[in-house]
């Protein structure tokens, strides 16, 4: 059975204080979940929340990562250099990655493939904006996405990832996708690897982004193919990220 996982993604949000004072607050509430808990913090705080989160149950993680090993790339941090500070998580992929700063499906890839090099679970985001859903190109938009790291890592490199379905549409919008609507998706996706490796889909964390919140987040983890959690605004409050991960289902 696989097991619960909800990350949160603070995105550009917090000062240095509040930063710190926000994951204490987490690591304050862990309670004894079988479920994992990790952050995704903003580059410029991870070596302040890397202290913190030492010797404690909850993970840490970025939300992008280079994708080159080094070099003259200015404004780039890398795999190693994550590694350093404990980063367990690499966000890859986010929609506000694809859809603000250029990040293609081959650069998606490349980000993918550093992660692992470095030994970085890196947590692939695929998605569909709503234009693509009323075109009912979802599935399509996702096969594409999928075979870009497919192709470039390999699908055994899924057995040390994890993947977000963030329907690009519900992301910060309070449009949560039905219980329903996610499930779909997420066995869509558990369906399209099995096809290539039955094992690795089956142990594959498939996770749901997109106003997830502590009011609906019971609902979409009872899903058989959701399991846990990608939490953007709900996460930058303790109390809400801490009611959201008690929300997993228990394996
Ligand atoms: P919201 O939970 O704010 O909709 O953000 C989701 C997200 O983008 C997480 O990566």
């Amino acid at each position: 059975m696989r097991q619960s996982l909800v990350i949160g993604n603070w995105k550009m949000n917090g000062t240095r204080e509040s930063a710190k004072a926000l994951a204490q607050g987490i690591i304050a509430g862990l309670g004894s979940s079988s479920a994992e808990l990790a952050i995704c913090v903003p580059y410029i705080h991870i070596a302040d929340i890397s202290a913190l989160v030492n010797g404690t149950a909850l993970g840490l993680g970025s939300q992008n990562i280079a994708d080159k090993a080094s070099g003259a790339y200015t404004g780039e941090i890398s795999a190693s250099m994550l590694s350093e500070f404990g980063c367990k998580y690499a966000l890859v992929g986010h929609s506000e990655r694809r859809s603000y700063y250029g990040d293609t499906d081959a650069s998606v890839a490349a980000r993918f493939c550093q992660a692992q090099e470095k030994g970085i679970i890196p947590v692939l985001c695929v998605g569909e904006t709503l234009e693509e859903r009323e075109q009912d190109k979802t599935f399509a938009v996702i096969n594409e996405q999928l075979d870009a790291v497919i192709s470039a890592a390999g699908i055994a490199a899924f057995s040390k990832a994890v993947i977000a379905y963030e329907p690009v549409w519900a992301i910060g919008t309070g449009k949560t996708a039905t219980d329903e609507q996610a499930q779909e998706v997420h066995h869509y996706i558990r369906q399209y690897i099995a096809a290539k490796d039955q094992s690795i889909a089956e142990n594959l964390q498939i996770l749901y982004g997109g106003s997830a919140k502590p009011d609906n987040a019971q609902g979409l983890f009872a899903m058989p193919d959701i399991d846990g959690g990608l939490i953007g605004g709900a996460s930058l409050d303790a109390e809400s990220f801490l009611k959201i991960y008690n929300s997993t289902k228990a394996v």
